[in-house]
């Protein structure tokens, strides 16, 4: 297949560039060869971003316990952009991680006023109900909650708040002065949403990719912060050693690391006051020496899988001692759909999006009144040819209306060429979008009944 036209890159991903020299997302298609089977918002790159992904990935290679988590407001109607949420939830979920899903009624109540009977019936009606329709499955490791009713989250929110304080957490969010306590207090419980995977209840300390849109990364970089400070031990490679450095750790804590490290380590363990060397006496590691240096693997010779297993080493020590030792957090981030009626979609601008509960004929109705990348006359367009990347009728079926990357590909060409009119398109995507909704919400029906197997009794 030489097809040159990349009709993915062409929406918009310059507009995000920008995150990631800013703010220090990394791209995602640096990531991408190492999926066998992406999704396909990963190869389409609507998935465009992420922070640390590569540490869930190392798990799914390994078939190592990791976690996908995310969070939903109940502030109106699940739309296509919500579902997205679900459908990364859901990919993670069969790829054999632990899932979670927060319905953030703390946080619609405190930031929107939404009441908390409002809070229920949206969280459960609108989104917990799609994303069982959508695939989401029940067992062990699946978890659906309202962060209002899980003590566990709001005792580790009040936890984490012992390590942000009041200007740190203005200059990320704007608070002010008039900004209202539980409004400041539901950021901690959105961090408690995303750590709690790792209590010990969930089998401690593990890889969690929180897939959000790009503008919830705040909450991430916020998020791996107290990750981090919640530590009581730094692993750090050094020039020819390994550093441990004990985080207001306490003696008794420092002398177990120090007994513990004696035990396992064979090379020279030095202690400090507040730190502990490793020193490779032998130089086991440069000269891919096959001697073990650790007494419980002897295969371990790379210098990176000595620091990730020492670090993991300090963190079962830690959650022994009735600390945390939490990882941090991994994140994707996705490009949002432009709006219906151009700018953004939203759940408060009816028009510019579609709910997952539309009426599928008025769905219909809103796709023949979107805006389109047309030109102003059928003669123009005819010799211009459209252009898809501006159009919102094009995005929807890139990201959700067309699995067959070879279709769309011609779709854009014909688009550009002027052979394709937004009349006929528009049809085409109407006549999509209702047969995806009247099966969706079919599906739903089915979903509905199925609530009480997520422990949910509407
Ligand atoms: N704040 C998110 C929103 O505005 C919702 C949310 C709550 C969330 N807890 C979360 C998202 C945890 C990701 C992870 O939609």
């Amino acid at each position: 297949m030489e097809l040159k036209l990349d009709p993915w890159g062409a929406v918009h991903v310059d507009d995000y560039s920008r995150l990631f020299d800013e703010f220090g997302i990394s791209s995602f298609a640096d990531i991408l060869p190492r999926l066998s089977h992406p999704h396909p918002y990963m190869r389409r790159k609507i998935i465009f971003g992420h922070r640390n992904y590569d540490s869930v990935l190392h798990a799914i290679e390994r078939h190592e316990p990791f976690a996908v988590m995310s969070g939903f407001m109940p502030t109106g109607r699940a739309h296509f952009g919500h579902m997205m949420v679900m459908n990364e939830i859901i990919w993670h979920q069969q790829q054999g991680g632990d899932a979670f899903a927060a319905v953030a009624d703390m946080e619609a109540h405190a930031v929107r006023g939404i009441s908390w009977e409002r809070c229920r019936s949206y969280g459960i009606d609108e989104y917990l109900v799609s994303l069982i329709a959508l695939g989401f499955e029940p067992g062990p490791k699946s978890h659906i909650y309202f962060q209002s009713e899980d003590y566990q989250v709001r005792d580790l929110a009040f936890e984490l708040g012992r390590e942000a304080n009041f200007s740190e957490v203005s200059a990320i969010y704007g608070f002010s002065g008039e900004t209202h306590i539980s409004h400041m207090e539901s950021v901690m419980v959105q961090s408690a949403d995303i750590l709690h995977p790792q209590l010990e209840e969930y089998g401690g300390p593990k890889p969690v990719v929180i897939p959000v849109g790009a503008d919830q990364d705040p909450h991430i970089k916020l998020t791996r912060d107290l990750a981090y400070r919640m530590r009581k031990f730094l692993v750090e490679p050094r020039e020819g050693y390994i550093s441990i450095r004990g985080k207001a750790a306490g003696q008794e804590l420092m002398q177990k690391a120090e007994d513990l490290l004696k035990e396992e380590y064979l090379g020279e363990v030095k202690r400090y006051e507040e730190h502990i060397d490793l020193i490779d006496t032998q130089n086991h590691v440069r000269i891919n020496d096959p001697l073990p240096i650790w007494r419980n693997r002897n295969n371990l010779i790379e210098y990176r899988d000595q620091i990730d297993y020492v670090d993991q080493l300090m963190r079962n020590l830690e959650t022994e001692q009735g600390g945390f030792g939490f990882l941090p957090p991994a994140s994707i981030y996705h490009r949002f759909m432009t709006g219906l009626t151009g700018g953004k979609m939203s759940s408060s601008k009816p028009e510019s999006h579609i709910a997952l509960t539309e009426d599928p004929k008025e769905a219909g109705k809103k796709i023949m009144r979107a805006i389109t990348g047309g030109r102003q006359s059928l003669a123009e367009q005819k010799k211009l040819g459209g252009e898809p990347e501006k159009c919102s009728i094009y995005e929807f079926l890139v990201f959700h209306l067309s699995d067959d990357d070879k279709e769309l590909l011609e779709l854009d060409a014909q688009c550009r060429s002027g052979q394709r009119m937004c009349g006929t398109c528009k049809k085409d995507v109407a006549e999509r979008i209702e047969r995806f909704l009247v099966e969706h919400q079919r599906a739903r029906l089915a979903a509905r009944e199925r609530l009480p197997e997520f422990g949910i009794i509407a």
